[in-house]
């Protein structure tokens, strides 16, 4: 088991009324697999999301990675398992606008000291940026690109580290129609080929019914495989 959630609430307190956002969630993430959370806006998806990324913490409950609670790491343990074992696409690919597509792609290597490793990681780049499509585009900078090449520079990024699991927060929001059945093409086809997990979060269907698993959060509660 890779993630494991077990009876996770989280609240929000917002002056003195507390507010239940998520209540008695569990949810067990395998490797090779890939989910899609949908929901109305404000049902709790980003929140959820964010807690499985170790960017938040629930209220109550347990989560494991890999086995362990992750309430045993140091937040400097926390930091490390995130860069080297979550990559993260969002709604907007957040590339930086001064560099190019090559160097934002290896932007999540920059801690890495170890210059072996780093020539490794730039030659696994290079072989995503190809699979993707994005070769001919790599000293371009993200200004000079579609939003459709963006996205999928987002993809190459969160790939980079070789992570185990890929959390997307609306990764096609901002997409055409085509670019967006695209990118829910590619993530469903990294999650086989690289046999990683993927959570993704969506308002769109289409992109949720591409995934294994689909999941709806709804009053806070975890329904499950409403595919
Ligand atoms: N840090 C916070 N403090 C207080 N309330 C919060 C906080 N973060 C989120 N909320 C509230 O929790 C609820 C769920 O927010 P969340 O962002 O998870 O929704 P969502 O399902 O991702 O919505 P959308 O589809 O619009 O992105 C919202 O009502 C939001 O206002
Ligand atoms: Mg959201």
């Amino acid at each position: 088991m890779l993630f494991e959630l077990e009876k996770i609430n989280k609240n929000f307190e917002i002056a003195g009324t507390k507010r239940e956002i998520l209540k008695n969630i569990s949810l067990k993430i395998n490797k090779g697999e890939s989910i899609a959370i949908i929901g109305p806006s404000g049902s709790g998806k980003t929140t959820l999301l964010n807690i499985i990324g170790t960017l938040d913490l629930p209220s109550s409950g347990l989560i494991k990675f890999n086995n362990v609670d992750l309430k045993k790491h140091s937040e400097n343990q926390l930091a490390e398992i995130r860069n080297q074992n979550i990559g993260f696409i969002f709604q907007l690919h957040h590339l930086l606008p001064q560099l190019s597509l090559l160097e934002n792609v290896l932007v999540p290597t920059i801690p890495q000291k170890d210059k072996s490793k780093r020539k490794s990681a730039q030659k696994r780049a290079m072989n995503l940026l190809n699979d993707l499509g994005l070769i001919e585009r790599i000293n371009q900078r993200p200004g000079q690109l579609s939003g459709g090449e963006c996205q999928r520079a987002a993809v190459v990024r969160a790939l980079i580290n070789e992570p185990s699991i890929i959390l997307a927060d609306e990764p096609t929001g901002s997409l055409d129609n085509k670019s967006a059945e695209q990118i829910g093409k590619l993530l469903s086809d990294i999650t086989k080929n690289h046999n990683i997990a993927t959570v993704v979060v969506t308002h769109s269907t289409k992109l949720a019914n591409m995934m294994d698993k689909v999941y709806r959060i709804e009053n806070g509660n975890l329904i499950v495989n409403v595919k």
